[in-house]
């Protein structure tokens, strides 16, 4: 039975859990999101812009990637996460409510595509409050996303939880990455002084069904485990139980997250003029003339860390020395985040005034959660009372306005995304949007966009150093290394 949405709200039922509107056609095409990209074109933005002949030239490469997307889908592994089996969706409802009911807090530990993706959906969903409002409000656990070392951070973690009232989520796919596997040492040394022998209920792991050391743990004592599939990497694991755990625990409707991937999916394998597959060619035409810096720009507190989750996608995604046939291409895009209107008042100059080196993606929320009027006060300060009567939304909404136009103005390269509100269905669309888009300029750049070698060197010199077995040879390689030269430290 379907209850009423105020009688719902009267008894504290979770509406987003209780209305399974992502099930209507008509409301779902009402959320579509639009790419304009309008202030690419050479004929909006003058001789910078992306001329008709760089489109026409770009088409070939365009009808051989989408073929490529096409026959690679089943080994696109992250391509099936938007169509998760109910009975994984249930058994992730099931534990975000168990751990609703019986903690305060609930902490992820991991790094890269293990952590971006939950702090980018939980802001962009939740109050933006979320963690100061009271538990009679927020109804759900606090929670926290510890992504760094930093042993100033961890420690002030400590003073503001109680362990034992604590769900912790250890998340690695690799099951091995030393910084989340120092987070898992530590927790299980307070975990296992506060608690005992029971110190595994507090604990949930986040892995590869098979490999790495986390599924050894977890396997030997006992702790609830939830896989990422083998063949999806940390970047592109957001719709995998990484994201939906945190997501759900959070009383984020998982189902109409998923919901909202799939409806991108749909709108991608059935239109080639897509914003997912528009927005990577785009790019790509971009960064070959020479804008090597994208900036991901949403004007939406909500939005500020898809920025950071983009950014990571974009950058170890796209930012390869070889391509597919070994020849050297040092390609990538430079990720800049950047936050409307905020950064209206640090970047924005730059990107009007200075060089024609990048491209600037806003996304635009067309209706936010909630109307703040600017009300008609100080009416006698003739400079100011044009604010008055005005709403906040309008307010963003005419500076979104000008910024653009003012890149146009003075030549420079901008396009957007239009969401018509930020919500869970909207946030699925996006995020599988981005995706999309990144394997799509992959394939256009004819590299490979799921691995990250470049990060290998600076991995096995810290083992090495730490004196992992296995790199002695590459410890003796960083003690012959010539010393800094002191004259040049000042
Ligand atoms: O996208 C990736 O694969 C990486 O950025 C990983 O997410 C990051 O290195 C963390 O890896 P893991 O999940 O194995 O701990």
């Amino acid at each position: 039975m379907r209850i009423p949405y105020g009688i719902a709200q009267r008894l504290g039922y979770n509406m987003i859990e209780s209305n399974k509107r992502y099930l209507d056609k008509n409301w779902q095409n009402t959320m579509r999101i639009r790419f304009d990209y309008n202030n690419m074109l050479a004929q909006n933005v003058g001789e910078k812009g992306i001329s008709e002949a760089e489109i026409v030239g770009i088409c070939q490469r365009k009808a051989n990637a989408i073929k490529n997307m096409q026959s690679k889908r089943s080994s696109m592994e992250w391509r099936q996460l938007p169509f998760q089996s109910q009975t994984l969706i249930d058994e992730i409802k099931a534990t975000a409510t168990h751990i609703q009911q019986n903690f305060d807090a609930f902490v992820v530990f991991g790094i890269g595509g293990s952590a971006l993706g939950p702090i980018a959906v939980h802001t962009a969903l939740n109050n933006i409050r979320y963690n100061e409002l009271g538990k009679e409000v927020r109804k759900t656990p606090k929670f926290y996303v510890e992504d760094n070392i930093d042993p100033e951070r961890i420690s002030s973690l400590f003073q503001i939880i109680d362990p034992k009232r604590t769900m912790f989520n250890v998340v690695t796919k690799s099951g091995n990455t030393p910084e989340t596997m120092a987070q898992m040492l530590i927790i299980t040394n307070v975990l296992k002084k506060a608690l005992g022998s029971s110190f595994a209920n507090n604990l949930i792991a986040t892995t590869d069904e098979t490999k790495g050391n986390l599924i050894k743990i977890a396997k030997d004592f006992g702790l609830k485990t939830l896989f990422i599939p083998s063949g999806v990497g940390g970047r592109f694991s957001e719709l995998s139980p990484v994201g939906l755990l945190p997501a759900a625990v959070c009383g984020i409707d998982i189902e109409e997250l998923l919901a909202g991937a799939q409806y991108m999916d749909f709108l991608i394998e059935n239109s080639e003029n897509n914003p997912a597959y528009t927005f990577g060619a785009l790019s790509v035409i971009a960064m070959e003339k020479g804008n090597n810096i994208s900036v991901m720009m949403p004007y939406a507190d909500s939005l500020k860390y898809i920025a950071d989750w983009y950014a990571q996608l974009w950058a170890e995604s796209l930012g390869k020395r070889f391509d597919n046939n070994n020849s050297q291409v040092f390609c990538g895009q430079t990720p800049v985040k950047a936050l409307g209107v905020t950064d209206q008042h640090s970047q924005i100059q730059l990107y009007t005034e200075g060089g024609f080196d990048k491209t600037v993606t806003f996304i635009k929320v067309e209706k936010f959660k909630k109307e703040v009027l600017i009300p008609r006060e100080l009416v006698e300060y003739n400079d100011i009372s044009y604010l008055c009567g005005h709403t906040l939304n309008e307010l963003i909404s005419a500076e979104l306005f000008g910024t653009e136009y003012a890149l146009t103005k003075s030549g420079h390269l901008s396009n957007m995304f239009i969401m018509p509100e930020v919500n869970a269905f909207t946030i699925g669309q996006l995020l599988y949007l981005l995706e999309m888009a990144t394997a799509f300029a992959g394939e256009l750049l004819n590299i490979n966009a799921f691995d990250q070698p470049g990060v290998e060197e600076g991995k096995n010199a810290t083992y090495a150093l730490l004196n992992r077995k296995g790199y002695e040879e590459k410890l003796k390689e960083l003690q012959s290394i010539k010393p800094k030269d002191e004259k040049f430290i000042v």
